[in-house]
């Protein structure tokens, strides 16, 4: 018989102290009513389901947006800390004051190229009353700004897995920024949403006010086409409805790994780098290998120790397999790009060109596997792709996601996350995803938008 492990075999000693009173079959029943009443309680509040909402690709930004501010877009950026918008100036919002819980945790993450000063110190001609201030960052054009933390009114449907099931309304503790700070942001964005590993960032304000798991899903659509994001967990349909939920076909998951002081996500790429299967060998192959992600950077961006042995393995793979398909990247239409090669030499499969592969084999032992669809980006009106992936500049204005320290070895943009479903799970502290799901023709914009009657 397997042996099995009771409390009485591996008693500690502080238990056995309390177990005089307290009998282990009876702390279990104290949690298990504990729970029930906390669950019912949320459940009751809050409704306790999962938030959805649709995501929409901006064609001049390349950026992600949820329409969740009285339908106003605000942008995802997976390594943002905290949530800001522009405040009315007309109207007088409440602050909240420095000695409040949101305010400490609204300060955990120091935005990069800002200079350090006094977060939310007291205002000078104020003694009474310490007003927060927070930082907002954007992460595209790199500028921080100062603002009051307030509470704004959020909302977002209710969701099954299935359909839209009603809008839910929330109160969420965000920063004002001035109008200015929205430069560079789609055009009717009023904010930027940060998805990142903070006590604030929105998936942790759906998980406290909605009562669900800290964990969020993101399935991004293609060239343009409508996504879906899921906060809370549960599952996900897509088209046809008689298919399996899509989190049936995720990866066991990969550690969540923090790298320097960021809020962003990044895991290991310990066992590394393939183009078709064989391993890119990089300088130092013992120095790991940290991959970021992000949703504020249209493509992939690698360190130079990386990018040449990627580059060259990647040309080197193309030219045996669609040798005269290259194009001089001379072509003004291929910057930033070094390899581009002409569409209609490439062929077409449902993953996309058929082009070599790029795998991230990850810790745990899944591997982040780069097709066609994830890897060339069409430009020059279609007729030319290249391959997606550019050299990380010194000093890049990207933000969170590169900044404040040595660089991460790659940080993965918009373009090698879309067609994927991606699961962010706080929880559990691992990211899982399904892989390119178009071969097997799922598509992100197959969600069922439609509320039933
Ligand atoms: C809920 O979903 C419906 C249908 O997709 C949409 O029209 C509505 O704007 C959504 N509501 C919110 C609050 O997002
Ligand atoms: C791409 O290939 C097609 C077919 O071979 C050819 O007609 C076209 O001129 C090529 N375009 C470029 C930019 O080389
Ligand atoms: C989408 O959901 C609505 C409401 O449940 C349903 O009536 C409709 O048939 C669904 N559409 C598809 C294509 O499954």
């Amino acid at each position: 018989m397997e042996p099995r492990s009771t409390n009485e075999q591996h008693t500690h000693p502080y238990q056995l102290q309390n177990s005089k009173m307290w009998q282990p079959k009876d702390l279990i029943l104290i949690a298990v009513s504990l729970c029930v009443l906390a669950c019912t309680v949320a459940g009751d509040e809050a409704g306790g389901r999962p938030l959805m909402m649709a995501v929409s690709k901006d064609a001049a930004t390349s950026l992600y947006t949820v329409p969740i501010n009285s339908g106003r877009p605000m942008v995802l950026d997976l390594s943002g800390p905290i949530i800001w918008s522009t405040c009315d100036d007309g109207a007088s919002h409440d602050t909240l004051e420095c000695n409040d819980m949101d305010c400490m945790r609204a300060h955990r993450f120091h935005p990069p190229n800002c200079p350090h000063n006094g977060n939310g110190m007291p205002d000078a001609g104020n003694t009474h009353r310490c007003k927060c201030t927070a930082h907002p960052h954007n992460p595209v054009s790199g500028d921080t700004a100062s603002g009051d933390m307030t509470r704004v009114t959020l909302s977002a449907n209710a969701t099954d897995g299935r359909n839209p099931l009603g809008p839910v309304a929330f109160t969420a503790v965000t920063s004002c920024a001035p109008a200015s700070l929205l430069a560079g942001l789609p055009v009717g964005a009023v904010g930027v949403a940060g998805l990142g590993r903070s006590g604030i960032a929105f998936p942790a304000q759906v998980a406290r006010t909605q009562g669900v798991p800290k964990s969020f899903a993101l399935c991004l659509g293609s060239r343009q086409t409508t996504g879906v994001a899921i906060f809370g967990g549960g599952p996900l349909f897509l088209f046809p409805a008689s298919r399996p939920s899509l989190t049936e076909l995720l990866s066991s998951g990969t550690p969540l790994r923090k790298h320097g002081e960021s809020p962003g996500y990044y895991v290991s790429a310990s066992r590394g780098v393939f183009v078709d299967g064989a391993q890119v060998p990089l300088e130092d192959s013992y120095a790991p290998l940290t991959v970021g992600f992000s949703t504020t950077t249209a493509y992939a961006q690698l360190r130079r120790d990386v990018y040449r042995p990627l580059i060259d393995a990647f040309e080197q793979a193309m030219e045996e397999q669609a040798a005269g398909a290259r194009v001089p990247s001379s072509s003004p239409a291929a910057a930033p790009f070094e390899l581009c090669y002409n569409s209609s030499k490439l062929g077409q499969t449902r993953s996309g060109f058929p082009v070599p592969t790029v795998s991230f084999r990850l810790e745990g032992g899944t591997s982040w596997l780069v097709q066609g669809v994830n890897s060339m980006l069409v430009v020059n009106g279609g007729a030319t792709a290249c391959f997606a992936f550019v050299e990380m500049k010194e000093g890049d204005k990207a933000g969170y996601a590169t900044g404040g320290g040595s660089a991460p070895a790659v940080v993965l943009g918009g373009l090698q996350m879309e067609e994927n479903l991606v699961v962010f799970d706080e929880e559990k502290q691992t990211m899982a995803f399904t892989g390119q799901i178009n071969g097997r023709g799922f598509f992100c914009n197959n969600f069922n938008f439609t509320v039933p009657a």
